[in-house]
Protein backbone atom coordinates (compact mmCIF):
# COMPACT_ATOMS: atom_id res chain seq x y z
CA UNK A 1 0.00 0.00 0.00
CA UNK A 2 0.87 3.73 -0.26
CA UNK A 3 1.77 5.89 2.89
CA UNK A 4 3.21 9.30 2.86
CA UNK A 5 6.44 8.70 5.32
CA UNK A 6 8.05 10.97 7.82
CA UNK A 7 11.85 9.17 7.88
CA UNK A 8 13.78 11.91 9.46
CA UNK A 9 12.11 15.12 11.42
CA UNK A 10 12.26 18.10 9.44
CA UNK A 11 10.42 20.23 7.16
CA UNK A 12 7.14 19.05 4.86
CA UNK A 13 9.54 18.55 1.52
CA UNK A 14 11.08 15.72 3.28
CA UNK A 15 7.98 13.92 3.49
CA UNK A 16 7.67 10.68 0.71
CA UNK A 17 5.03 8.93 -0.70
CA UNK A 18 6.28 5.14 -0.29
CA UNK A 19 5.06 1.74 -0.83
CA UNK A 20 5.06 -0.48 2.29
CA UNK A 21 4.00 -3.28 3.66
CA UNK A 22 0.03 -3.27 4.92
CA UNK A 23 -0.59 -3.45 8.67
CA UNK A 24 -2.13 -6.21 10.42
CA UNK A 25 -4.70 -5.69 12.91
CA UNK A 26 -3.55 -6.64 16.78
CA UNK A 27 -5.66 -7.70 19.54
CA UNK A 28 -8.07 -4.64 20.22
CA UNK A 29 -7.17 -3.08 17.01
CA UNK A 30 -8.97 -2.39 13.47
CA UNK A 31 -6.93 -1.71 10.08
CA UNK A 32 -9.12 1.00 8.60
CA UNK A 33 -9.61 1.27 4.27
CA UNK A 34 -8.83 5.08 4.18
CA UNK A 35 -10.88 7.40 1.94
CA UNK A 36 -10.10 10.62 3.22
CA UNK A 37 -7.93 11.96 6.03
CA UNK A 38 -8.13 15.13 7.27
CA UNK A 39 -5.01 17.97 7.63
CA UNK A 40 -4.27 19.47 11.27
CA UNK A 41 -1.89 22.04 12.60
CA UNK A 42 -0.55 19.05 15.04
CA UNK A 43 0.73 16.94 11.79
CA UNK A 44 2.85 20.35 10.67
CA UNK A 45 4.21 20.16 14.31
CA UNK A 46 4.44 16.42 14.62
CA UNK A 47 7.19 15.67 10.97
CA UNK A 48 8.88 18.39 12.85
CA UNK A 49 9.42 16.45 15.88
CA UNK A 50 7.73 19.58 17.56
CA UNK A 51 4.71 17.73 18.94
CA UNK A 52 4.13 16.69 22.21
CA UNK A 53 3.52 13.14 20.75
CA UNK A 54 6.45 11.66 19.25
CA UNK A 55 5.84 8.54 16.97
CA UNK A 56 8.90 5.82 16.49
CA UNK A 57 10.52 6.70 13.16
CA UNK A 58 8.93 5.92 10.28
CA UNK A 59 5.64 7.12 10.52
CA UNK A 60 2.67 8.34 8.50
CA UNK A 61 1.32 11.72 9.92
CA UNK A 62 -2.63 12.07 9.35
CA UNK A 63 -4.90 12.00 12.69
CA UNK A 64 -8.32 11.66 11.90
CA UNK A 65 -9.79 9.60 8.89
CA UNK A 66 -12.91 8.50 7.05
CA UNK A 67 -13.20 5.02 5.53
CA UNK A 68 -14.21 0.79 5.47
CA UNK A 69 -13.39 -1.42 7.97
CA UNK A 70 -11.09 -3.74 6.32
CA UNK A 71 -9.84 -6.39 8.86
CA UNK A 72 -10.70 -6.67 12.71
CA UNK A 73 -8.14 -7.84 15.29
CA UNK A 74 -8.85 -10.58 18.13
CA UNK A 75 -11.22 -9.24 20.87
CA UNK A 76 -13.18 -6.67 18.96
CA UNK A 77 -16.85 -6.23 19.26
CA UNK A 78 -19.44 -5.09 17.35
CA UNK A 79 -17.40 -3.79 14.45
CA UNK A 80 -17.09 -5.79 10.98
CA UNK A 81 -15.37 -5.34 7.36
CA UNK A 82 -17.31 -3.20 5.52
CA UNK A 83 -18.56 -0.41 8.05
CA UNK A 84 -18.33 2.46 7.33
CA UNK A 85 -16.22 4.68 9.58
CA UNK A 86 -14.54 7.58 11.61
CA UNK A 87 -11.58 7.22 13.19
CA UNK A 88 -9.05 8.92 15.26
CA UNK A 89 -5.58 6.65 14.82
CA UNK A 90 -3.62 10.33 16.00
CA UNK A 91 -0.92 9.50 13.15
CA UNK A 92 -1.02 6.65 10.32
CA UNK A 93 -3.90 8.30 8.21
CA UNK A 94 -1.94 9.41 5.26
CA UNK A 95 -1.97 6.23 4.19
CA UNK A 96 -4.75 4.15 1.61
CA UNK A 97 -4.74 1.64 5.33
CA UNK A 98 -4.03 2.84 8.89
CA UNK A 99 -4.38 0.78 12.12
CA UNK A 100 -6.36 2.03 14.82
CA UNK A 101 -7.64 0.86 18.35
CA UNK A 102 -11.69 -0.39 18.19
CA UNK A 103 -12.58 2.16 20.92
CA UNK A 104 -10.95 5.08 18.67
CA UNK A 105 -13.48 3.96 16.19
CA UNK A 106 -17.43 5.53 15.33
CA UNK A 107 -20.15 5.47 12.76
CA UNK A 108 -19.59 7.48 10.08
CA UNK A 109 -23.56 8.78 9.91
CA UNK A 110 -26.09 8.24 7.39
CA UNK A 111 -25.85 11.01 4.80
CA UNK A 112 -22.44 11.77 5.83
CA UNK A 113 -19.29 11.98 3.04
CA UNK A 114 -15.65 10.44 3.89
CA UNK A 115 -14.30 13.61 3.30
CA UNK A 116 -16.67 15.78 5.60
CA UNK A 117 -16.44 12.94 8.20
CA UNK A 118 -12.75 12.87 7.98
CA UNK A 119 -12.39 16.53 8.97
CA UNK A 120 -15.31 16.40 11.86
CA UNK A 121 -14.29 14.72 14.56
CA UNK A 122 -11.08 17.03 15.50
CA UNK A 123 -11.61 20.10 15.10
CA UNK A 124 -15.22 20.12 16.10
CA UNK A 125 -14.72 17.70 18.75
CA UNK A 126 -11.72 20.52 20.06
CA UNK A 127 -14.00 23.39 19.93
CA UNK A 128 -17.24 22.05 21.07
CA UNK A 129 -15.38 20.50 24.45
CA UNK A 130 -13.76 24.06 24.94
CA UNK A 131 -16.44 26.32 24.24
CA UNK A 132 -19.68 23.90 26.49
CA UNK A 133 -17.40 22.01 28.73
CA UNK A 134 -14.23 24.47 29.42
CA UNK A 135 -15.51 27.77 28.82
CA UNK A 136 -18.99 27.73 29.71
CA UNK A 137 -19.92 29.46 27.17
CA UNK A 138 -24.13 30.73 27.64
CA UNK A 139 -27.17 31.95 25.08
CA UNK A 140 -26.98 35.40 24.00
CA UNK A 141 -23.12 35.63 25.50
CA UNK A 142 -20.32 37.48 22.67
CA UNK A 143 -17.77 35.21 21.87
CA UNK A 144 -14.30 36.27 20.12
CA UNK A 145 -12.36 33.51 18.08
CA UNK A 146 -8.78 34.33 16.93
CA UNK A 147 -7.81 32.49 13.58
CA UNK A 148 -11.61 31.90 12.73
CA UNK A 149 -11.13 30.74 9.00
CA UNK A 150 -8.42 28.08 10.35
CA UNK A 151 -9.36 24.21 11.06
CA UNK A 152 -10.44 24.94 15.10
CA UNK A 153 -11.19 28.31 14.33
CA UNK A 154 -13.91 27.91 11.74
CA UNK A 155 -15.64 24.84 14.22
CA UNK A 156 -15.32 27.49 17.08
CA UNK A 157 -17.77 29.96 14.90
CA UNK A 158 -20.03 27.40 13.78
CA UNK A 159 -20.64 26.05 17.24
CA UNK A 160 -20.39 29.20 18.86
CA UNK A 161 -23.24 30.73 16.54
CA UNK A 162 -25.04 26.81 17.24
CA UNK A 163 -25.09 27.87 20.91
CA UNK A 164 -26.34 31.03 20.99
CA UNK A 165 -23.72 33.36 21.13
CA UNK A 166 -22.77 36.67 19.60
CA UNK A 167 -19.65 35.59 17.29
CA UNK A 168 -16.90 38.09 16.85
CA UNK A 169 -14.45 36.44 14.09
CA UNK A 170 -11.20 37.90 14.24
CA UNK A 171 -8.68 36.89 11.28
CA UNK A 172 -5.68 37.94 8.84
CA UNK A 173 -7.26 38.52 5.64
CA UNK A 174 -10.29 39.78 4.01
CA UNK A 175 -11.34 36.22 2.33
CA UNK A 176 -10.63 34.75 5.43
CA UNK A 177 -12.81 37.02 6.92
CA UNK A 178 -15.60 36.69 3.88
CA UNK A 179 -15.48 32.84 4.80
CA UNK A 180 -16.11 33.53 8.42
CA UNK A 181 -19.04 35.72 7.79
CA UNK A 182 -20.60 32.86 5.76
CA UNK A 183 -20.13 30.41 9.09
CA UNK A 184 -22.28 32.70 10.90
CA UNK A 185 -19.96 35.42 12.56
CA UNK A 186 -21.96 38.56 13.61
CA UNK A 187 -18.73 40.78 13.34
CA UNK A 188 -15.14 40.42 12.05
CA UNK A 189 -11.95 42.02 13.20
CA UNK A 190 -8.79 41.87 10.72
CA UNK A 191 -5.99 41.97 13.23
CA UNK A 192 -3.09 42.50 10.62
CA UNK A 193 -4.70 45.66 10.21
CA UNK A 194 -6.74 46.48 13.39
CA UNK A 195 -5.89 46.56 16.81
CA UNK A 196 -7.65 43.88 17.82
CA UNK A 197 -8.11 44.92 21.51
CA UNK A 198 -9.41 48.17 20.30
CA UNK A 199 -11.67 46.93 17.88
CA UNK A 200 -13.25 44.38 20.04
CA UNK A 201 -13.53 47.04 22.72
CA UNK A 202 -15.32 49.59 19.86
CA UNK A 203 -17.41 46.08 19.15
CA UNK A 204 -18.69 45.75 22.52
CA UNK A 205 -19.28 49.07 23.66
CA UNK A 206 -16.46 48.90 25.88
CA UNK A 207 -17.65 46.08 27.79
CA UNK A 208 -15.60 43.14 26.23
CA UNK A 209 -16.54 39.81 25.24
CA UNK A 210 -17.58 37.20 27.53
CA UNK A 211 -15.08 33.95 26.15
CA UNK A 212 -11.80 34.12 23.88
CA UNK A 213 -11.31 30.91 21.76
CA UNK A 214 -7.59 31.36 20.95
CA UNK A 215 -5.39 28.50 18.85
CA UNK A 216 -3.36 31.44 17.27
CA UNK A 217 -1.09 32.64 20.69
CA UNK A 218 1.90 35.18 19.96
CA UNK A 219 0.64 39.19 20.62
CA UNK A 220 -2.59 38.27 20.18
CA UNK A 221 -3.37 36.44 22.96
CA UNK A 222 -2.94 39.32 25.58
CA UNK A 223 -4.60 42.17 23.53
CA UNK A 224 -7.59 39.64 23.55
CA UNK A 225 -7.26 38.50 27.10
CA UNK A 226 -7.34 42.79 28.24
CA UNK A 227 -10.58 42.97 25.87
CA UNK A 228 -12.35 40.22 27.97
CA UNK A 229 -15.22 41.44 30.39
CA UNK A 230 -16.23 41.21 33.81
CA UNK A 231 -15.65 37.02 34.44
CA UNK A 232 -14.37 36.91 30.76
CA UNK A 233 -12.25 33.30 30.51
CA UNK A 234 -9.83 32.82 27.68
CA UNK A 235 -9.53 29.12 26.12
CA UNK A 236 -6.32 28.24 25.33
CA UNK A 237 -6.31 26.16 22.40
CA UNK A 238 -2.92 26.22 20.80
CA UNK A 239 0.28 28.17 20.10
CA UNK A 240 -0.25 28.88 15.68
CA UNK A 241 1.43 31.96 15.82
CA UNK A 242 4.24 30.04 17.29
CA UNK A 243 5.46 32.04 20.56
CA UNK A 244 3.52 30.58 23.68
CA UNK A 245 2.79 34.15 25.45
CA UNK A 246 3.72 34.83 28.62
CA UNK A 247 0.46 36.81 30.74
CA UNK A 248 1.06 39.37 33.35
CA UNK A 249 -1.07 37.75 36.21
CA UNK A 250 -2.73 41.22 37.46
CA UNK A 251 -5.15 41.13 33.87
CA UNK A 252 -7.11 37.90 36.16
CA UNK A 253 -7.46 39.35 39.00
CA UNK A 254 -8.91 42.27 37.53
CA UNK A 255 -12.34 41.73 36.51
CA UNK A 256 -12.15 38.17 37.97
CA UNK A 257 -10.99 36.69 34.32
CA UNK A 258 -10.18 32.67 33.88
CA UNK A 259 -7.60 31.55 31.51
CA UNK A 260 -8.25 27.63 30.87
CA UNK A 261 -6.82 25.25 29.25
CA UNK A 262 -8.15 22.96 26.51
CA UNK A 263 -6.43 19.69 26.17
CA UNK A 264 -9.31 18.00 23.85
CA UNK A 265 -7.18 14.41 23.29
CA UNK A 266 -6.38 14.18 26.57
CA UNK A 267 -10.07 14.96 27.97
CA UNK A 268 -11.30 11.78 25.27
CA UNK A 269 -9.19 9.54 27.73
CA UNK A 270 -10.09 11.38 31.08
CA UNK A 271 -13.48 10.93 30.12
CA UNK A 272 -14.54 8.73 27.67
CA UNK A 273 -18.42 9.03 28.15
CA UNK A 274 -18.49 12.91 27.50
CA UNK A 275 -16.80 12.18 24.67
CA UNK A 276 -19.62 10.13 23.07
CA UNK A 277 -21.82 12.92 24.35
CA UNK A 278 -19.87 15.37 22.73
CA UNK A 279 -19.99 13.43 19.38
CA UNK A 280 -23.58 12.77 19.78
CA UNK A 281 -24.06 16.11 19.73
CA UNK A 282 -22.50 17.16 17.24
CA UNK A 283 -23.60 14.35 15.04
CA UNK A 284 -27.62 15.87 15.87
CA UNK A 285 -26.31 19.28 15.01
CA UNK A 286 -25.10 18.09 11.62
CA UNK A 287 -28.37 15.85 10.87
CA UNK A 288 -30.40 19.21 11.71
CA UNK A 289 -27.66 21.22 9.23
CA UNK A 290 -26.55 23.45 12.54
CA UNK A 291 -22.61 22.96 11.81
CA UNK A 292 -21.16 21.63 8.50
CA UNK A 293 -16.92 21.39 8.18
CA UNK A 294 -15.44 23.86 5.52
CA UNK A 295 -13.27 21.71 3.22
CA UNK A 296 -11.81 23.91 1.35
CA UNK A 297 -9.35 21.34 -0.91
CA UNK A 298 -9.38 17.39 -1.49
CA UNK A 299 -5.83 16.49 -2.78
CA UNK A 300 -4.03 13.12 -3.61
CA UNK A 301 -1.53 11.85 -1.18
CA UNK A 302 1.35 13.39 -3.18
CA UNK A 303 -0.06 16.85 -2.31
CA UNK A 304 0.10 16.23 1.04
CA UNK A 305 3.49 17.87 1.84
CA UNK A 306 2.58 21.23 0.04
CA UNK A 307 -0.58 21.25 2.07
CA UNK A 308 0.98 20.99 5.28
CA UNK A 309 3.62 23.27 4.22
CA UNK A 310 0.57 26.09 3.31
CA UNK A 311 -0.74 25.24 6.49
CA UNK A 312 2.20 26.52 8.03
CA UNK A 313 2.52 29.55 6.02
CA UNK A 314 -1.17 30.49 6.83
CA UNK A 315 -2.51 30.08 3.25
CA UNK A 316 -5.08 27.30 4.28
CA UNK A 317 -8.60 28.01 5.19
CA UNK A 318 -10.92 25.31 6.86
CA UNK A 319 -10.30 21.88 6.45
CA UNK A 320 -7.86 19.97 3.71
CA UNK A 321 -8.75 17.05 3.19
CA UNK A 322 -6.29 13.98 1.31
CA UNK A 323 -8.09 11.41 -0.39
CA UNK A 324 -5.21 8.51 -0.43
CA UNK A 325 -6.38 6.29 -3.10
CA UNK A 326 -6.88 9.35 -5.51
N1 LIG B 1 -5.83 22.14 22.63
C1 LIG B 1 -6.31 21.21 21.83
O1 LIG B 1 -6.94 20.24 22.29
C2 LIG B 1 -6.09 21.36 20.36
C3 LIG B 1 -6.77 20.55 19.42
C4 LIG B 1 -6.56 20.79 18.06
C5 LIG B 1 -5.68 21.79 17.64
N2 LIG B 1 -5.02 22.51 18.59
C6 LIG B 1 -4.08 23.59 18.22
O2 LIG B 1 -4.82 24.64 17.64
C7 LIG B 1 -3.98 25.36 16.76
C8 LIG B 1 -4.70 25.52 15.42
O3 LIG B 1 -4.85 24.25 14.78
P1 LIG B 1 -5.60 24.13 13.37
O4 LIG B 1 -5.51 22.70 12.95
O5 LIG B 1 -6.91 24.80 13.43
O6 LIG B 1 -4.58 25.00 12.46
P2 LIG B 1 -4.90 25.94 11.20
O7 LIG B 1 -6.03 25.40 10.42
O8 LIG B 1 -3.60 26.13 10.53
O9 LIG B 1 -5.36 27.31 11.87
C9 LIG B 1 -4.46 28.09 12.62
C10 LIG B 1 -4.71 29.55 12.35
O10 LIG B 1 -3.74 30.27 13.12
C11 LIG B 1 -3.45 31.49 12.48
N3 LIG B 1 -2.01 31.79 12.54
C12 LIG B 1 -1.47 32.91 13.06
N4 LIG B 1 -0.15 32.89 12.96
C13 LIG B 1 0.19 31.75 12.35
C14 LIG B 1 1.43 31.19 11.95
N5 LIG B 1 2.61 31.82 12.18
N6 LIG B 1 1.41 30.00 11.33
C15 LIG B 1 0.26 29.35 11.12
N7 LIG B 1 -0.97 29.83 11.48
C16 LIG B 1 -1.01 31.03 12.09
C17 LIG B 1 -3.93 31.37 11.03
O11 LIG B 1 -4.99 32.29 10.89
P3 LIG B 1 -4.73 33.82 10.46
O12 LIG B 1 -3.85 33.80 9.25
O13 LIG B 1 -6.10 34.30 10.20
O14 LIG B 1 -4.07 34.45 11.66
C18 LIG B 1 -4.48 29.95 10.91
O15 LIG B 1 -5.68 29.91 10.16
C19 LIG B 1 -2.66 24.60 16.68
O16 LIG B 1 -1.72 25.20 17.55
C20 LIG B 1 -3.03 23.22 17.19
O17 LIG B 1 -1.93 22.52 17.74
C21 LIG B 1 -5.21 22.31 19.92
Amino acid sequence: MKALLCTEYGPPHKLAVQDVPSPKAGPGQVIIDVKASALNFPDALMVQGLYQVKPPLPFSPGAEVAGLIKEIGEGVQGLKAGDRVIAFPGFGGFAEECVVAAERIMPLPEGMGFATGAALVLTFGTSLHALQDCGRLQTGETLLVLGAAGGVGAAAVEIGKTMGARVIAAASSADKLDLCRQLGADETINYSTEDLRKRTLELTNGKGVDVVYDPVGGDYTESALRATAWHGRLLIIGFAAGAIPKIPLNLALLKERSLVGVYWGDSVRHDPPGHVKNMKQLMAWFAQRKINPVVSEQLPLAQAPDAIARLMERKVKGKVVILPES
